[in-house]
Protein backbone atom coordinates (compact mmCIF):
# COMPACT_ATOMS: atom_id res chain seq x y z
CA UNK A 1 0.00 0.00 0.00
CA UNK A 2 1.42 3.53 -0.88
CA UNK A 3 1.72 5.90 1.89
CA UNK A 4 -1.04 8.46 0.24
CA UNK A 5 -3.50 5.25 0.93
CA UNK A 6 -2.12 4.32 4.25
CA UNK A 7 -3.03 8.44 5.60
CA UNK A 8 -6.56 8.01 4.25
CA UNK A 9 -7.74 4.87 5.69
CA UNK A 10 -9.44 4.91 9.05
CA UNK A 11 -6.79 3.54 11.33
CA UNK A 12 -7.07 1.96 14.86
CA UNK A 13 -6.28 4.16 17.89
CA UNK A 14 -5.44 1.19 19.90
CA UNK A 15 -3.91 -2.29 17.89
CA UNK A 16 -4.24 -5.46 20.77
CA UNK A 17 -2.17 -8.69 19.47
CA UNK A 18 -1.73 -12.01 20.29
CA UNK A 19 1.31 -12.72 18.83
CA UNK A 20 0.52 -16.86 18.78
CA UNK A 21 1.94 -19.65 16.91
CA UNK A 22 5.67 -19.85 17.63
CA UNK A 23 5.51 -23.64 18.63
CA UNK A 24 3.68 -24.37 15.40
CA UNK A 25 6.31 -22.24 13.05
CA UNK A 26 9.16 -23.88 14.69
CA UNK A 27 7.85 -27.86 14.36
CA UNK A 28 7.07 -27.15 10.84
CA UNK A 29 10.75 -26.88 10.84
CA UNK A 30 11.62 -29.46 12.77
CA UNK A 31 12.92 -27.17 15.34
CA UNK A 32 12.33 -26.79 19.08
CA UNK A 33 9.84 -24.27 20.29
CA UNK A 34 12.08 -22.01 21.41
CA UNK A 35 13.52 -21.20 18.03
CA UNK A 36 9.93 -19.91 17.48
CA UNK A 37 10.17 -17.70 20.29
CA UNK A 38 13.65 -16.71 19.14
CA UNK A 39 12.42 -15.64 15.48
CA UNK A 40 9.37 -13.77 17.33
CA UNK A 41 11.07 -11.58 18.83
CA UNK A 42 12.42 -10.22 15.39
CA UNK A 43 8.45 -9.97 14.02
CA UNK A 44 8.03 -7.93 17.93
CA UNK A 45 10.17 -5.60 16.44
CA UNK A 46 9.31 -5.16 12.92
CA UNK A 47 5.95 -5.17 14.40
CA UNK A 48 6.55 -2.18 16.50
CA UNK A 49 8.53 -0.15 14.13
CA UNK A 50 5.70 -0.16 11.51
CA UNK A 51 3.00 0.80 14.60
CA UNK A 52 5.15 4.01 15.77
CA UNK A 53 5.48 4.54 11.77
CA UNK A 54 1.91 4.44 11.24
CA UNK A 55 1.17 6.99 14.32
CA UNK A 56 -0.84 4.30 16.02
CA UNK A 57 -1.53 5.39 19.64
CA UNK A 58 -1.55 1.97 21.37
CA UNK A 59 0.48 -1.27 20.84
CA UNK A 60 -0.71 -4.06 23.01
CA UNK A 61 1.39 -7.17 23.16
CA UNK A 62 0.30 -10.52 24.74
CA UNK A 63 3.81 -11.81 25.46
CA UNK A 64 2.76 -14.53 28.74
CA UNK A 65 -0.43 -15.50 29.93
CA UNK A 66 -1.26 -16.07 33.85
CA UNK A 67 -1.72 -19.54 32.07
CA UNK A 68 1.84 -19.84 30.38
CA UNK A 69 3.27 -21.09 33.61
CA UNK A 70 1.74 -24.55 33.15
CA UNK A 71 4.31 -24.45 30.22
CA UNK A 72 7.56 -26.72 30.45
CA UNK A 73 9.62 -25.42 32.49
CA UNK A 74 12.61 -25.16 30.30
CA UNK A 75 9.84 -23.61 27.59
CA UNK A 76 8.86 -21.20 30.66
CA UNK A 77 12.77 -20.26 31.68
CA UNK A 78 13.77 -19.67 28.26
CA UNK A 79 10.93 -17.14 27.82
CA UNK A 80 11.88 -15.89 30.76
CA UNK A 81 15.04 -15.07 29.57
CA UNK A 82 14.41 -13.86 26.60
CA UNK A 83 11.94 -11.59 27.84
CA UNK A 84 14.84 -10.02 30.04
CA UNK A 85 17.47 -9.72 26.69
CA UNK A 86 15.24 -8.48 24.86
CA UNK A 87 14.10 -5.47 27.32
CA UNK A 88 17.73 -5.04 27.47
CA UNK A 89 18.33 -4.89 23.78
CA UNK A 90 15.99 -3.10 22.62
CA UNK A 91 14.90 -0.43 25.34
CA UNK A 92 17.47 2.10 24.93
CA UNK A 93 16.51 2.71 20.66
CA UNK A 94 12.84 2.52 21.79
CA UNK A 95 12.99 5.48 23.98
CA UNK A 96 14.50 7.20 21.15
CA UNK A 97 11.52 7.11 19.47
CA UNK A 98 9.64 8.46 22.38
CA UNK A 99 7.97 5.15 22.91
CA UNK A 100 6.37 4.41 26.52
CA UNK A 101 6.75 1.23 27.65
CA UNK A 102 4.30 -0.19 30.35
CA UNK A 103 3.63 -3.48 31.78
CA UNK A 104 0.38 -4.95 32.78
CA UNK A 105 0.12 -8.25 34.60
CA UNK A 106 0.80 -9.81 38.33
CA UNK A 107 4.64 -9.16 38.55
CA UNK A 108 4.73 -11.22 41.73
CA UNK A 109 6.18 -14.12 39.82
CA UNK A 110 8.82 -12.71 38.26
CA UNK A 111 12.30 -13.01 39.07
CA UNK A 112 13.62 -10.15 41.31
CA UNK A 113 15.93 -8.82 38.41
CA UNK A 114 13.14 -9.31 35.75
CA UNK A 115 10.78 -7.09 38.24
CA UNK A 116 13.86 -4.76 38.51
CA UNK A 117 14.04 -4.32 34.99
CA UNK A 118 10.46 -3.98 34.00
CA UNK A 119 10.63 -1.05 36.64
CA UNK A 120 13.81 0.43 35.37
CA UNK A 121 12.01 0.11 31.59
CA UNK A 122 9.04 1.83 33.30
CA UNK A 123 10.74 4.84 34.46
CA UNK A 124 13.00 5.46 31.70
CA UNK A 125 10.44 5.93 29.22
CA UNK A 126 7.39 7.43 31.27
CA UNK A 127 7.36 11.18 30.10
CA UNK A 128 7.91 9.71 26.13
CA UNK A 129 5.39 11.66 24.50
CA UNK A 130 5.34 8.66 21.45
CA UNK A 131 3.13 5.07 20.94
CA UNK A 132 2.36 3.33 24.09
CA UNK A 133 4.15 0.12 23.72
CA UNK A 134 1.76 -2.25 26.41
CA UNK A 135 3.68 -5.30 27.14
CA UNK A 136 1.26 -8.11 29.03
CA UNK A 137 2.91 -10.44 30.87
CA UNK A 138 1.91 -12.86 33.83
CA UNK A 139 -1.58 -11.22 32.40
CA UNK A 140 -5.23 -12.91 32.33
CA UNK A 141 -8.34 -10.95 31.66
CA UNK A 142 -9.54 -12.46 34.73
CA UNK A 143 -7.10 -11.20 36.53
CA UNK A 144 -7.21 -7.91 35.47
CA UNK A 145 -10.95 -7.68 36.43
CA UNK A 146 -10.55 -9.42 39.85
CA UNK A 147 -7.74 -6.37 40.85
CA UNK A 148 -10.37 -3.62 39.83
CA UNK A 149 -12.92 -5.17 41.93
CA UNK A 150 -10.66 -6.10 45.06
CA UNK A 151 -10.18 -2.18 45.00
CA UNK A 152 -13.97 -1.64 44.94
CA UNK A 153 -14.66 -3.86 47.48
CA UNK A 154 -11.88 -2.19 49.84
CA UNK A 155 -13.62 1.21 48.83
CA UNK A 156 -16.89 -0.65 49.96
CA UNK A 157 -15.63 -1.74 53.34
CA UNK A 158 -14.30 2.48 54.12
CA UNK A 159 -18.03 3.01 53.50
CA UNK A 160 -16.62 5.48 50.37
CA UNK A 161 -18.99 3.72 47.83
CA UNK A 162 -22.62 2.02 48.39
CA UNK A 163 -22.31 -1.32 46.04
CA UNK A 164 -26.08 -0.66 44.94
CA UNK A 165 -24.45 2.67 43.08
CA UNK A 166 -21.32 0.37 41.53
CA UNK A 167 -21.65 0.55 37.51
CA UNK A 168 -19.54 -1.05 35.06
CA UNK A 169 -17.33 2.38 34.93
CA UNK A 170 -16.23 1.59 38.49
CA UNK A 171 -15.12 -1.62 37.09
CA UNK A 172 -13.59 -0.31 34.18
CA UNK A 173 -11.65 2.69 36.12
CA UNK A 174 -9.41 -0.12 38.21
CA UNK A 175 -8.28 -2.07 35.31
CA UNK A 176 -4.56 -2.20 34.11
CA UNK A 177 -4.48 0.81 31.67
CA UNK A 178 -7.37 2.90 32.23
CA UNK A 179 -6.57 6.24 31.27
CA UNK A 180 -5.87 4.68 27.68
CA UNK A 181 -8.36 4.16 24.71
CA UNK A 182 -9.48 0.51 24.62
CA UNK A 183 -8.32 -1.65 21.51
CA UNK A 184 -10.23 -0.52 18.12
CA UNK A 185 -8.86 -3.57 16.47
CA UNK A 186 -7.72 -6.89 18.04
CA UNK A 187 -5.52 -9.26 15.80
CA UNK A 188 -4.61 -13.01 16.95
CA UNK A 189 -2.47 -15.00 14.72
CA UNK A 190 -2.03 -18.64 14.07
CA UNK A 191 -5.37 -19.71 13.35
CA UNK A 192 -6.99 -20.09 16.93
CA UNK A 193 -10.29 -18.34 17.33
CA UNK A 194 -10.32 -17.59 21.09
CA UNK A 195 -9.60 -15.10 23.19
CA UNK A 196 -7.56 -16.90 26.11
CA UNK A 197 -8.25 -15.01 28.88
CA UNK A 198 -6.89 -11.69 26.94
CA UNK A 199 -8.00 -8.19 27.68
CA UNK A 200 -11.45 -9.62 28.47
CA UNK A 201 -13.41 -6.44 29.60
CA UNK A 202 -11.56 -3.88 27.03
CA UNK A 203 -12.67 -6.03 23.81
CA UNK A 204 -16.21 -5.84 24.70
CA UNK A 205 -16.47 -3.51 21.23
CA UNK A 206 -12.86 -4.67 19.39
CA UNK A 207 -13.11 -5.56 16.04
CA UNK A 208 -11.82 -9.02 16.04
CA UNK A 209 -9.21 -10.05 13.32
CA UNK A 210 -8.03 -13.23 13.04
CA UNK A 211 -5.52 -15.49 10.49
CA UNK A 212 -3.45 -18.56 9.87
CA UNK A 213 -0.11 -16.93 9.45
CA UNK A 214 1.84 -18.02 12.32
CA UNK A 215 3.74 -15.23 14.42
CA UNK A 216 7.63 -15.55 13.02
CA UNK A 217 6.15 -14.95 9.66
CA UNK A 218 3.36 -11.86 10.87
CA UNK A 219 4.77 -8.70 8.86
CA UNK A 220 4.28 -5.47 7.80
CA UNK A 221 2.06 -6.48 5.16
CA UNK A 222 0.22 -8.83 7.09
CA UNK A 223 -0.49 -6.05 9.21
CA UNK A 224 -1.79 -3.51 6.25
CA UNK A 225 -4.11 -6.44 5.67
CA UNK A 226 -5.15 -6.37 8.86
CA UNK A 227 -5.85 -2.53 8.86
CA UNK A 228 -7.55 -2.85 5.56
CA UNK A 229 -9.94 -4.86 7.16
CA UNK A 230 -10.43 -3.03 9.74
CA UNK A 231 -11.49 -0.15 7.85
CA UNK A 232 -13.99 -1.73 5.98
CA UNK A 233 -15.80 -2.90 9.02
CA UNK A 234 -18.32 -0.71 10.47
CA UNK A 235 -18.62 0.09 14.20
CA UNK A 236 -22.13 0.17 15.36
CA UNK A 237 -21.90 -0.05 18.90
CA UNK A 238 -25.38 -1.26 20.06
CA UNK A 239 -26.45 1.67 17.44
CA UNK A 240 -28.29 0.52 14.13
CA UNK A 241 -26.71 1.01 10.66
CA UNK A 242 -29.08 3.77 10.16
CA UNK A 243 -28.89 5.60 12.87
CA UNK A 244 -24.43 6.19 12.55
CA UNK A 245 -25.72 7.46 8.96
CA UNK A 246 -28.09 9.98 10.64
CA UNK A 247 -25.25 10.66 13.29
CA UNK A 248 -22.39 10.98 10.33
CA UNK A 249 -24.86 13.28 8.34
CA UNK A 250 -25.55 15.51 11.21
CA UNK A 251 -21.83 15.83 12.32
CA UNK A 252 -21.43 17.22 8.94
CA UNK A 253 -23.78 19.09 8.87
CA UNK A 254 -22.61 20.73 12.51
CA UNK A 255 -18.77 20.66 10.99
CA UNK A 256 -20.45 23.08 8.21
CA UNK A 257 -21.64 25.49 11.06
C1 LIG B 1 3.02 -17.79 21.40
O1 LIG B 1 3.34 -18.94 20.69
C2 LIG B 1 4.06 -17.41 22.43
C3 LIG B 1 3.65 -17.61 23.84
C4 LIG B 1 2.51 -18.07 24.25
C5 LIG B 1 4.61 -17.23 24.83
P1 LIG B 1 3.05 -20.37 21.27
O2 LIG B 1 4.22 -20.80 22.08
O3 LIG B 1 1.74 -20.41 21.96
O4 LIG B 1 2.99 -21.22 19.95
P2 LIG B 1 2.00 -22.43 19.62
O5 LIG B 1 0.61 -21.93 19.87
O6 LIG B 1 2.37 -23.55 20.51
O7 LIG B 1 2.25 -22.72 18.18
C1 LIG C 1 -2.06 -16.86 24.38
O1 LIG C 1 -1.54 -17.89 23.61
C2 LIG C 1 -0.99 -16.21 25.18
C3 LIG C 1 0.08 -15.53 24.45
C4 LIG C 1 0.20 -15.40 23.16
C5 LIG C 1 1.08 -14.94 25.26
P1 LIG C 1 -1.59 -19.41 24.08
O2 LIG C 1 -0.91 -20.19 23.02
O3 LIG C 1 -1.07 -19.56 25.45
O4 LIG C 1 -3.15 -19.70 24.10
P2 LIG C 1 -3.94 -21.08 24.08
O5 LIG C 1 -3.37 -21.94 25.15
O6 LIG C 1 -3.75 -21.69 22.72
O7 LIG C 1 -5.38 -20.71 24.30
MG1 LIG D 1 -0.12 -20.84 21.39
Amino acid sequence: MSDANAAERQLPKHIAIIMDGNGRWAKKRFLPRIAGHKVGVETVRKIIRYCAKLDIQVLSLFAFSSENWRRPGSEVSFLMELFFLSLEREVKELHSHQIQIRFIGNRDRFSERLRNKITEVESLTRNNQGMVLIIAADYGGQWDICESVKRLALQVKNNEINPADINPTHIARGLSFADLPDPDLFIRTSGELRISNFMLWQLAYTELYFTDTHWPDFNEKELDKALNHYAQRERRFGLSSEQLGETICSNNALSQH
